[in-house]
Order: structure tokens, then sequence, then C-alpha cells
């Protein structure tokens, strides 16, 4: 898929002032520095559309980009961010959880996963929400570029594995990217290509 047009919309941290537009919707969550704005920016060939830092916590609010005026990708603040006060991390949590109880226009969120890093607990128990709330997703797993691909196919393997031992019967869909290299784009907006068509 072509990206010819891709807009911010709106911040909010209210999910019920949400853009109204009925079209499909992608969301991107995750850890903390994990790289969501990074490859928002990446499958969207544009440096600075949403927010990077190398510091955790840069994302704070639910952002909507319309992509060639016909869907929204979303990026999300990340989870897990330790030096975060209490009471922010509570007030992240309430307005992510409902965005993802309450969005109807969402039709998938990709958990992204940092590939160097073994599996924690906290993405398992949010892809477990995720599960029980009956909100499909895909796992991302991202900064492909640091491991030697040897890695990349050990990690991944491994990563399904615990999947498929704690959580889920079947491993779910997934997608190995590199925002600095550009690898997994084709492979990410052709899936958002394919079910927006269908
Ligand atoms: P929050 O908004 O804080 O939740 O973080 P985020 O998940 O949006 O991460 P962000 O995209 O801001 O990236 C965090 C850091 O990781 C930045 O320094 C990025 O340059 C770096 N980064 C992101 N993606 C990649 C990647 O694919 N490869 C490499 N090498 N670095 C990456
Ligand atoms: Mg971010």
């Amino acid at each position: 898929m072509k990206i010819k047009l891709a807009e911010f919309i709106i911040s909010n941290s209210d999910v019920s002032k949400c853009p109204k537009d009925h079209i499909p919707e992608y969301a991107f969550i995750g850890r903390s520095n994990v790289g969501k704005s990074s490859l928002i920016n990446m499958l969207t060939n544009r440096k600075n559309l949403a927010k990077t830092s190398g510091k955790p916590g840069k994302t704070q609010l639910i952002n909507h980009f319309k992509i060639n005026n016909e869907w929204f990708l979303v990026d999300l603040p990340g989870y897990g961010y330790a030096k975060v006060s209490k009471s922010l991390k509570n007030t992240f949590q309430k307005f992510i959880t409902a965005y993802f109880e309450k969005r109807k226009q969402l039709v998938s969120a990709f958990v992204l996963i940092d590939i160097r890093h073994e599996p924690q607990k906290i993405d398992l128990e949010f892809m477990q929400w995720l599960g029980e709330n009956q909100i499909p997703f895909s796992i991302i797993f991202t900064k492909a570029d640091k491991l030697k691909p040897g890695a990349i196919q050990r990690n991944v393997e491994l990563y399904l594995q615990k999947l498929t031992e704690d959580v889920w019967e079947e491993a779910p869909n997934y997608f190995i990217t590199s925002s600095s290299s550009g690898t997994g784009k084709e492979e990410v907006l052709n899936y958002i290509e394919q079910i927006n068509l269908s």
C-alpha cells in the first residue's frame, strides 16, 4: 500500500473526544521506549509525524493520524515506565483501558515488543487482557537492526513458545520491524490494506 497522505488530527486523553469518523483504526501499544512513535514515522515515511525520544515516557496522549483520508493510525503512551508518578501511571492506565474498551472503530491493535528482550510479565499480561476483552491484535517485534538474523530468529521463537505455553493455544500473527532500516514496512502496511479491503 502506498501512503499518499498522513496527517496529525488530534491528541487527547478522553476516548469520547477521539475523532468521530467511522473509518478503520489501528493502534500501537507497548512498553515505553519500545518504538511505537518511531514505527508510525517509518510506516508513513515521515521523520517527525509522531514525536519520539531516547527517553521513555514521550507519548502521553492518544494521538490520531489520518492516513490517505481512509483510516487512522493511533499512537498511544507506553506502559511500564517506572519513572512516571503513580497517579500519572493510573491516569494513563485509565484512558488507555477506556480507549481499548470503548473505541468501536479499532480494528486491530499492534503490541510492540523489543526483539532484544525476554518475554516480560507486563506484556504477557497486557496481551492476555486484550484476549479476554476480545480485542484483536498482532505482535510487532521492534528494533530488529539491533540483532543478527540468527538471534532474531531465536528470540522470536522463544517468545512465541512462551506465549503458547502460558496464554494462547495458537501464537498470534507477528511482524519483525526496524524503524531504522525499514524492515517489515511492506508487511505491516499490506496487512492493514488486506483488512481494510475485506
Ligand atoms: P513512548 O512514547 O515513551 O512510550 O516511547 P515509544 O514506544 O513511542 O518509542 P520511540 O518511538 O519514541 O523510540 C524510543 C527510542 O528508541 C528512540 O531513541 C528511537 O530512536 C529508538 N528506536 C525506535 N525504533 C527503533 C528501531 O527500530 N531501531 C533502533 N535502533 N532504534 C529505535
Ligand atoms: Mg511514543
